[in-house]
């Protein structure tokens, strides 16, 4: 029994010393365990009288007993004090300003574009895309730009081959619809053009138009003109916007017309933007040659078109004050983020 005092006063303190549940377990097994010294003594009852052994029996149980609850106890106890260590380490300080995490923006062009199909979408067109790699004939040939024609030489081509080109204007997607739809036909065509340029401030190699075209029995210029001029009313957010159209020439447009707008930027007192004329171009427009409807098989006997073709970098430059065409291309964060 003196050996049990001794067993039970040396546990006691290797519990209490135990700082982890590992060390703990490990002080359980030594004791209790199945090979452990409590455990070894209950194995060497059989050895005693039969006088001896109830008694010597109990005080070994009782050891036991007592050892498995300040086991327990001390368990508890680390339980709770890696508890409030967890509690210590993660306590959050609410008086730290918050990490914000910075959310991205779309790009102005991508802004003006939405701005222009919403307006279009909200009146009846459908938005349609073409290929940005163009044929002759798409290109050129079906819009009356005939081979040797002066017009190309506005249009300073990219070819791939004779045949292939990247597309110099969104005027080829106005084919490519009336080739496969029967009018009516309402319709707007964003997208990439190309044209060889050495890239400055107001001109760049890559930029975008928005095609416009309606087909239908009995299209007038009254329908273009009020349909260009209730758009840039809205574009710009200006009731009264004076517009104007000065004639002009496309060869896929008879009559053609240039569509100015009073400038936004000094309100047509004269500035740098519009070169003191005080009035900004900003589309082109028409009624669809006659000759462009029959390359498409359009009867233009019983149908007639109006068409237009703007520029969304421009309209960009203008709501934005964007004075220079190339920050477009540049990707730098520090102009993107203005348009958050
Ligand atoms: N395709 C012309 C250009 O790139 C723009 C244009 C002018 C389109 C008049 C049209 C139009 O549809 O009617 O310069």
């Amino acid at each position: 029994m003196a050996t049990l005092e001794n067993i039970l006063e040396r546990a006691a303190a290797e519990i209490s010393a135990a700082d982890s549940l590992v060390a703990l377990d490990e002080t359980r097994v030594r004791y209790l365990g199945k090979k452990g010294e409590i455990t070894q003594l209950l194995k060497q009852l059989g050895k005693m009288s039969k006088v001896e052994r109830p008694k010597a029996g109990a005080q070994i149980n009782d050891a036991k007993t007592e050892l498995t609850r300040i086991l327990e106890q001390r368990r508890t106890k680390i339980e709770s004090n890696v508890y409030r260590e967890q509690l210590k380490s993660e306590v959050i300080d609410v008086s730290l300003p918050g990490r914000r995490s910075s959310l991205g923006s779309f790009h102005p062009i991508t802004k003006v574009l939405d701005r222009i199909e919403d307006f279009f979408t909200g009146v009846g067109y459908m938005v349609v895309e073409g290929p940005e790699i163009e044929d002759d004939y798409h290109n050129f040939e079906a819009l009356n730009i005939p081979a040797h024609h002066p017009a190309r030489a506005m249009h300073d081509t990219f070819y791939f081959s004779d045949e292939l080109l990247l597309r110099t204007h969104t005027s080829p997607v106005q084919v490519r619809v009336m080739e496969v739809q029967e009018p009516p036909i309402r319709i707007i065509c964003p997208g990439r053009v190309f044209r060889v340029d050495q890239p400055d401030p107001s001109h760049l190699p890559m930029f975008h138009q928005v095609e416009g075209l309606v087909v239908d029995t009995d299209v007038t210029f009254a329908d273009l003109k009020g349909t260009i001029v209730e758009f840039l009313r809205v574009f710009f957010e200006r009731e009264d916007l004076k517009v104007r159209f000065r004639p002009s020439y496309f060869p896929f447009t008879e009559p053609s017309a240039e569509v100015d707008v009073h400038c936004v930027s000094c309100n047509s007192s004269g500035c740098r933007v519009c070169s003191n004329t005080g009035w900004l171009e900003v589309m082109g427009a028409g009624m669809v040659h006659p000759k462009v409807l029959e390359y498409a098989g359009i009867d233009s006997e019983k149908h007639s078109g109006m068409a237009f073709g703007m520029g969304p970098d421009r309209l960009a430059m203008l709501r934005y004050s964007v004075s220079d065409l190339r920050d477009y291309l540049d990707n730098d964060l520090r102009f993107l983020e203005q348009f958050k």
